[in-house]
């Protein structure tokens, strides 16, 4: 794992903008897997502004996000749809046809991850995946004790990540409690894996991630198996290495 160390969130977020600029400029269809949650924020924004100075076009980019909440319509605002549009999509020169998520409203969610496995495959996979790091080491929604060759897939949520996440919502109850999203095989196919962990709080998940034995308890610490992994962490984020 090669491990890039910046000084904070914002150098972050330009870090991991020039890794993806030179990623999208050097192939011409790229495919971007991406993440949503704060982590990632900057990085948009990042993105938006490349693309505002002219210097990018995500014209012949095709996207796949990792996840989606079951049963929020897409224009729910805290479907992760909803984020993508409102935190990119609606920014740049990505047609609304290469944009996908995995449909959380699908009448058939079973279909929906089979669905969405094929037409990950037919676009050749995905070149750079986008992650962040979840306190439990999830990934997507890859909760602990996750199969390592897991696909796309239905989750039941942990009640951690509900409450992580329950800040979005108005009350606990609203965070749904299911979920769709890529398996940790299906991440593992990627290409290039480009990992932003920010932050104190996440400083032992990030201990675990590097120097923890490779478990699914763990789910994160598969990526140590992976051949191209770049995780960009700040000094708080790296502080207990
Ligand atoms: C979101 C996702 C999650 C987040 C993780 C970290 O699409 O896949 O695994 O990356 O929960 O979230 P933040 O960045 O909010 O700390």
């Amino acid at each position: 794992m090669n491990i890039i160390r910046v000084k904070d969130y914002d150098e972050l977020s330009e870090k991991a903008c020039e890794i993806l600029r030179d990623d999208i400029k050097k192939s011409a269809g790229c495919v971007l897997g991406l993440a949503t949650g704060s982590t990632p924020e900057g990085l948009y924004q990042q993105l938006i502004e490349a693309y505002n100075k002219g210097g990018i076009s995500y014209a012949n980019c095709t996207t796949f996000n990792l996840d989606e909440y079951v049963g929020l319509a897409s224009d729910d605002p805290n479907s992760y749809r909803y984020y993508m549009d409102e935190k990119l999509f609606s920014h740049i020169d990505l047609p609304d046809d290469q944009a996908f998520l995995p449909n959380g409203f699908a009448m058939d969610p079973e279909k929906e991850c089979r669905d969405y496995e094929a037409l990950i495959k037919d676009a050749g996979y995905v070149d750079v995946q986008v992650l962040g790091l979840g306190l439990n080491g999830h990934i997507g929604f890859n909760e602990p004790g996750t199969p390592f060759d897991s696909r796309t897939h239905v989750v039941d949520l942990d009640e951690s990540t509900r409450q992580a996440n329950a800040r979005f919502f108005h009350s606990m109850e609203d965070v749904p409690k299911k979920a769709l999203t890529m398996g940790i095989g299906s991440i593992m196919e990627s290409r290039k894996i480009v990992l932003l962990v920010s932050g104190e709080k996440k400083a032992d998940a990030v201990k675990e991630l590097v120097n923890g034995e490779m478990t699914n308890e763990f789910p994160a610490s598969i990526l140590q198996k992976h051949e191209n992994v770049i995780l960009i962490a700040d000094e708080e984020a790296l502080s207990k290495l």
